[in-house]
């Protein structure tokens, strides 16, 4: 740390000043109005002036970049350079060489002397973006300019030292790496003196319509193209996918929409992808299956409950189109006809044990599905005193 890290910057103070509309929908253009997002906001404010590292994980897509991008910018060395190396791309030898650059004849091609990313960024601050996939040699590298700001180029006998401020990040789990050996435990510590996670889209839904309003501002204002709103129906769809992509898939979609979507400026839910409605693969369009919702929010989810879930209604699907016929469901299930009543038997015993049953409670951690003319599962499962399963 040196005297550009300290005071609360200027930037930060006139954030604060511009009041309560700037908090609730984002922050440094971070658009998010979810608890964990406005929590992310203030580490933010608070850390970026100090010139601590700070280790930024989530998901793909999330807004990872973003984050470091206004921890650069909130932060006293704003003037100089925010310099990006992305360290999951790049072979061992030349990302070594683009992070603190080489000597002449350094090695063969290297013609001429080369100065790496770290030596760039002194004064500022360099953003190392998937730094879980950093080789182990280049670890131990980094683990050095970390505690004292000092390195070698590549080929290169004098020693170097930069005032650099590392922000990191990775979609990766580094405490299980660490565990597997795959990344030192020192490492791991020294840049997460600050851990910033940033939650998937699917666990904050409620600012997916905030993120479509805003990105389809920016790409008439910003980009120059048609201004285009959202029909209330598709923005629910939206809002129930799961964006395995989080915000990048979200943003590219509606620029797809935008660039090739209605003539007419309106996005309506059949003008998204088949995926964004939630069907399962196979399902008739009719059947009104919707996504579960998997939102895994950082506590994670119990596997074979929500898979002992699922199987429950896709039996009760079965069911409720054969009109109870077990031995109709069972050929459409492609099961032996025994198979299905023994599940049916477990799953019944099993809830037994459990304290449920007795029809109509819910069974599983998911709504049951909205079946146009549907039979609730637990008329089968629960169930009307086991009626169901004589065949
Ligand atoms: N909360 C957000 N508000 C506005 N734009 C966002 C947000 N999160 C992500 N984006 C946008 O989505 C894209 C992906 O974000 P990025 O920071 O590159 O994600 P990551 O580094 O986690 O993969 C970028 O275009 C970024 O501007
Ligand atoms: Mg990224």
């Amino acid at each position: 740390m040196d005297a550009r890290d300290g005071e609360r910057t200027g930037v930060a103070v006139e954030e604060e000043a511009r009041g309560e509309a700037a908090e609730v929908t984002g922050f440094a253009g971070i658009i998010g109005r979810h608890p964990r997002m406005q929590a992310i906001f203030e580490v933010i404010r608070r850390v970026a002036p100090t010139g601590v590292t700070v280790l930024i994980t989530g998901e793909s897509g999330t807004g990872k970049e973003l984050v470091a991008q206004a921890i650069h910018s909130q932060s006293r060395r704003h003037a100089q350079r925010l310099v990006p190396v992305h360290c999951g791309a790049i072979p061992e030898e030349l990302l070594e060489s683009e992070m603190f650059g080489h000597e002449r004849g350094a090695f063969t091609g290297a013609v001429t002397s080369r100065v790496g990313r770290f030596k760039l960024a002194d004064g500022g601050t360099i953003f190392l973006d998937e730094v879980g996939d950093m080789s182990t040699k280049l670890q131990v590298k980094l683990l050095r300019v970390l505690e004292n700001g000092q390195f070698e180029p590549v080929g290169g006998v004098s020693t170097q030292q930069v005032d650099v401020r590392v922000v990191a990040a990775t979609n990766r789990n580094l405490e299980e790496a660490v565990g597997d050996r795959q990344f030192r435990e020192d490492l791991y510590y020294r840049l997460r003196v600050v851990p910033i996670e940033v939650p998937p889209l699917r666990a904050r839904r409620e600012d997916v319509p905030l993120l479509v309003d805003w990105f389809l501002n920016q790409m008439h204002t910003a980009k120059g193209l048609p201004r285009f709103e959202i029909s209330p129906a598709a923005m629910e769809v939206l809002t129930a996918y799961q964006w395995p992509g989080n915000v990048r898939e979200l943003k590219n979609l509606l620029e797809q929409l935008v660039v090739l979507g209605p003539t007419d400026g309106v996005i309506r839910p059949e003008n998204l992808p088949p995926k964004l409605h939630g069907r399962m693969a196979g399902d008739g369009a009719t059947s009104g299956w919707t996504t579960p919702p998997w939102d895994f929010d950082g506590r994670g989810i119990d596997f074979y409950r929500e898979m002992e879930s699922i199987e429950d209604r896709i039996i009760a699907r079965a069911l409720d189109i054969s009109r109870g016929n077990k031995k109709e469901a069972a050929r459409l299930l492609q099961l032996n006809r025994t198979t299905l009543l023994e599940k049916l038997k477990r799953k019944r015993e099993s809830r037994t044990a459990l304290g449920l049953g007795e029809g109509g409670e819910r069974l599983g951690p998911m709504p049951i599905a909205v079946e146009p003319q549907g039979t609730p599962i637990g008329d089968f499962l629960g169930l009307a005193g086991g009626q169901a399963l004589r065949a």
